[in-house]
C-alpha cells in the first residue's frame, strides 16, 4: 500500500502585483492556504516581508533566524541564515519541525533565501518557496513534527518543470512513515531542573542542575527527539516573602529581580531551556486552582489543626526524630520553629499501597537506582498526609473558596512542570497542557528534594488522574569542605564569576566531568584550571590548533583526501567509532561524566596518532610520505569533528568554534545530529579556516610570575588570579 505525502517546492515568476516592483520575489504562493498571498524578500533590508489575504503585511527584520504564524490548521515558517531547526506552531501548541537538517551543507547556500510552508492537516505536506537550485537538494528531507511523521531516507522524489513553475514531489510509502513513527527516536523528549527559590540570586548548586540538564536536552536534540527542557523560578512562599522584606523591596519587584538574575545565567552558560515558568505566572496560578479543586473533588482534601517543628528553609515540617540538637534542620543547620495552623491536608497516606507498587513495577522511576531504596524506604514506614495551606502565609496562591488560606508552596511549585507547557496565548487549563508534553520524561532534581518529587508529586498526580513523569532523577550535592554549598549556609560558589574568569564551557565541563552525576562532588580552584586546561586547551584545542597549522603550512589548509578514504583500515576510525558509541551510551543513561571521559579518549587516540605518525617529518621527506602525512591529518581533523559534535551537549560554544575551524558555518554546526558522528564527514577539497585557538589556556598568575622570577616567588604572597591566555602553543 502507499500512501503518497507530497512535497512541493514551487519556483514561481515574479509576482504581478504592482506593490511589489523592485523587490525581489522569493516565492509566490498560491496553494490552498487562504490566507497568504506572498513571501518576498525586500532588497533594501533583505528582511523577510509576508502578505496576507486580509491586508497585513508580517515584516521579518533581518536579524530575526526564524519566524512562524499559524493560519488555521496550516502554518508558515520562514527560515533564513542558514538555520535548519524550526518551531512549528500547530492549532497552538509548539512543534518542532526539521528542514533539511540531513543536508546542511547542500543547503546552505540556499537556506537564507529558503521560506516554507508546512500544511499539516489532512495531507502532511510540505512545500517549499525557495530559489530555483533548491529543488535538486531535497533527497532526504526529514520532517518531524509532534505525530511523528517521518518522510526520511526512503523518499522519493521527482520534479518536473511547467509554465514556469518548477515543483518537486516527494512521496513516502505507509510502511516508511509507519516505521518512523514507531520509531522511539521520533518521541517528545520532556525534561526539567526544579524551579529555583528566588530568596536569593543564583549560586553554583542552583546551576548544576541547570547546566546537567541541558547536556541532556543538546543530546537528545541531537537524537533529533522533540525537547522541551523546561526550567524556572518558585516563586511563592514565607521565605520569599522575607528575602523581598529584608531587602526593603515587594516581594513581586523582588521575584522579577531574582528571576531575571536565573535568566541572565542561563544565557550566560548557553542554557538553551524551551520554557521558563515562574510560580507567579497568571496561567501557573489558574493551573494550580484548577489541580487543586480536582484533588478536592476526589475526596482527597480535608481540613485540620497541625501542630510541628517547622523548617522555613525547606518549607516543611520536620519530623522531631530526624532533627539534630537545638531542634535544627540537619540540612539548613538552623532551629526549625514550633508552628500550629488551622490547614487543609492532602490525604498521602491513601496512595500509599499504590505508590509502593508504582516503585516496585518501574523500577527505573527513581533515579539512580541507589537513591530508589531510600524513596521505598520512606514509602514502607508509612506516609502520613501532609498540610496543603498555610493559615500565615500571604504570598501564595489562594486556596479556592478560602481566601484565608494560601496553598503550600510545594503544592504550587510543582504544578510549574505542567503549566510550563502552555503557551501565553493559550487558554490555561489542565487539558490543554497536558496535551501539550506531558507526562515530563525526566525531572532532574537534587537529592534535598526526592521525597517532594518521588513520592508527594506522584501521590497529587495520581488522585487528579494525571500520568506520572517517567523518571525523576536525583543528583547529588556540590560541596565545599563537605557541605553542601547553599544560599541558606552562605557557602556558596558564583557562577557568574566563574563564568566570567573561565568561560560557559570551562564551567559546565569542569562540573559535568568532574562530580559524578549522581554522587556529590567538591569544587577547587587548583583542580578546575587544572582539568580545564589539560582537557580543553591542550588535549583538543591544542590537537586542533597544530594539526591545522601543518595542514596550513603544507597543504593550503585544504583536505587532500575524503576522510573515509583516508581511514580505509586505519584502527583510529575504529578506535573513534567504539568510544563514540560508548559516548553515545553514557549519554542516554545520563553518565555524563563518563560521556565526556568517551570524548576525551578520541582526543587522546587523535595526540597518539599524530605523535605516533609524525606528519612534520614526513611532509619533509616529500613523495608517498607527503601523501601520508597529507592523509594523517585528514584522519585527525575527522576525529575533531567527531569530538566537536559528541562534545557539543557539554561543550557547545567551544565545540561551535571547532566546527568553524574545520571550515563549516554556524548554521551547519547547528543542524548537526548525532548521526553525524559517523565517521567520514570531511570531504576532499574543503578548506578549513585559518588556525586560531579554541580555547585559552588558563594561566594562573603566580605561575607566570614564577616562571619569570623566581626570587619573587619567596616574597610574595600567592596571588591566583587566573588569566585566560589568548595562543595555544602549537
Ligand atoms: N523550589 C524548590 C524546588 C521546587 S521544584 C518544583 C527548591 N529550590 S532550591 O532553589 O532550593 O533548589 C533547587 C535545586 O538546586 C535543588 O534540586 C537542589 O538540590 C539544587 N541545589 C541547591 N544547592 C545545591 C548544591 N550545593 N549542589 C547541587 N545542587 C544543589 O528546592
Amino acid at each position: 500500500m502507499k500512501r503518497d505525502s507530497v512535497f512541493r517546492l514551487n519556483h514561481y515568476p515574479p509576482c504581478p502585483d504592482d506593490q511589489f516592483k523592485g523587490r525581489n520575489l522569493i516565492g509566490f504562493g498560491e496553494h490552498t492556504d487562504p490566507q497568504i498571498i506572498s513571501v518576498l524578500r525586500s532588497n533594501n533590508t533583505s528582511g523577510l516581508q509576508i502578505s496576507l489575504k486580509d491586508g497585513n503585511w508580517i515584516s521579518i527584520p533581518p536579524d530575526q533566524n526564524s519566524f512562524f504564524i499559524n493560519v488555521g490548521h496550516s502554518l508558515q515558517i520562514v527560515g533564513r541564515r542558514g538555520l535548519h531547526r524550526f518551531q512549528l506552531t500547530l492549532n497552538s501548541r509548539t512543534e518542532q519541525i526539521f528542514v533539511g537538517h540531513l543536508l546542511p551543507q547542500a543547503l546552505a547556500p540556499y537556506s537564507k533565501k529558503m521560506a516554507c510552508r508546512v500544511q499539516y492537516s489532512m495531507q502532511n505536506s510540505l512545500w517549499f518557496l525557495s530559489s530555483s537550485r533548491f529543488y535538486s537538494q531535497i533527497q532526504s528531507q526529514r520532517v518531524h513534527s509532534r505525530h511523528q511523521k517521518y518522510f526520511c531516507k526512503q523518499l522519493l522524489l521527482s520534479s518536473s518543470f511547467s509554465k514556469g513553475v518548477r515543483s518537486c514531489s516527494c512521496s513516502a510509502t505507509t510502511s516508511n512513515i509507519d516505521a518512523d513513527i514507531n520509531n522511539s527516536n521520533a518521541e517528545a523528549f520532556v525534561l526539567t531542573t526544579p524551579l529555583y527559590y528566588v530568596n536569593a540570586p543564583p549560586h553554583m548548586g542552583s546551576a548544576y542542575t541547570t547546566i546537567a540538564a541541558d547536556a541532556i536536552a543538546r543530546f537528545q536534540r541531537l537524537l533529533r527527539k522533540k525537547v522541551i527542557f523546561i526550567t524556572g523560578t518558585d516563586e511563592h512562599g514565607e521565605k520569599i516573602a522575607s528575602a523581598a522584606a529584608a531587602n526593603d523591596s515587594s516581594p513581586s519587584k523582588h521575584c522579577d529581580s531574582v528571576s531575571q538574575a536565573y535568566k541572565s545565567l542561563w544565557r550566560d552558560l548557553d542554557i538553551a531551556y524551551d520554557k521558563f515558568i515562574r510560580t507567579t505566572d497568571s496561567k501557573h496560578e489558574a493551573l494550580v486552582k484548577e489541580f487543586y479543586s480536582k484533588v478536592l473533588a476526589n475526596g482527597d482534601i480535608y481540613r485540620a489543626d497541625y501542630e510541628g517543628l517547622y523548617c522555613i528553609n525547606c518549607e516543611e515540617y520536620k519530623d522531631e526524630k530526624e532533627l539534630l540538637e537545638n531542634n535544627c534542620c540537619p540540612m539548613h543547620l538552623k532551629p526549625c520553629v514550633r508552628r500550629k495552623e488551622d490547614n487543609y491536608f492532602f490525604a498521602l497516606s491513601k496512595y500509599q499501597k499504590r505508590l509502593e507498587d508504582t516503585l516496585t513495577e518501574n523500577p527505573d522511576f527513581v533515579q539512580p537506582s541507589f537513591r530508589l531504596n531510600e524513596v521505598q524506604g520512606w514509602v514502607k514506614s508509612g506516609l502520613r498526609d501532609f498540610s496543603i495551606s498555610r493559615a500565615s502565609v500571604d504570598w501564595g496562591i489562594a486556596v479556592p473558596n478560602d481566601d484565608k488560606q494560601t496553598i503550600y508552596v510545594w503544592f504550587d511549585a510543582l504544578l510549574g512542570y505542567i503549566s510550563a507547557l502552555l503557551d501565553d496565548k493559550e487558554q490555561p487549563n489542565l487539558q490543554t497542557a497536558i496535551s501539550s508534553g506531558w507526562p515530563a520524561s525526566l525531572h532532574l532534581i537534587g537529592k534535598d528534594i526526592l521525597r517532594f518529587h518521588a513520592v508527594y508529586w506522584p501521590a497529587m498526580l495520581m488522585s487528579a488522574g494525571l500520568s506520572l513523569p517517567k523518571m525523576v532523577f536525583g543528583h547529588g550535592f556540590l560541596t565545599k569542605d563537605g557541605l553542601k554549598m547553599g544560599k541558606s549556609l552562605g557557602n556558596t560558589l558564583e557562577p557568574n564569576v566563574l563564568v566570567h574568569r573561565f568561560g560557559s564551557d570551562g564551567v559546565r565541563y569542569f562540573f559535568l566531568k568532574e562530580v559524578e552525576f549522581g554522587s556529590d562532588g567538591d569544587y577547587s580552584e587548583d583542580r578546575f584550571i587544572n582539568i580545564i586546561n589539560a582537557h580543553l586547551a591542550n588535549t583538543i584545542g591544542n590537537l586542533l590548533n597544530r594539526t591545522l597549522g601543518l595542514l596550513k603550512k603544507n597543504c593550503q589548509s585544504t583536505l587532500a583526501i575524503d576522510s573515509a578514504i583516508a581511514a580505509e583500515g586505519n584502527a583510529l576510525k575504529d578506535t573513534v567509532e567504539e568510544l563514540v558509541e560508548k559516548a553515545r551510551q553514557h549519554y542516554e543513561n545520563l553518565e555524563l561524566s563518563s560521556a565526556c571521559e568517551a570524548v576525551l579518549e578520541v582526543g587522546n587516540a587523535g595526540n597518539v596518532y599524530i605523535d605516533g605518525q609524525a606528519p612534520w617529518s614526513l611532509f619533509k621527506q616529500g613523495g608517498s610520505a607527503f601523501e601520508t602525512a597529507a592523509k594523517d591529518l585528514v584522519i585527525v581533523l575527522e576525529a575533531l569533528r567527531i569530538i566537536a559534535i559528541a562534545l557539543s551537549p557539554i561543550t557547545p560554544s567551544l565545540c561551535s568554534r571547532i566546527y568553524t575551524q574545520l571550515g563549516y558555518s554556524e548554521g551547519q554546526f547547528n543542524a548537526v545530529t548525532w548521526n553525524d558522528t559517523k565517521w567520514g564527514g570531511l570531504k576532499r577539497g574543503q578548506v578549513m579556516a585559518q588556525p586560531n585557538p579554541v580555547f585559552g589556556r588558563i594561566e594562573l598568575e603566580t605561575e607566570a610570575k614564577n616562571a619569570g622570577d623566581s626570587t619573587k616567588k619567596a616574597s610574595k604572597k600567592m596571588n591566583k588570579t587566573p588569566k585566560t591566555q589568548k595562543a595555544v602553543e602549537a
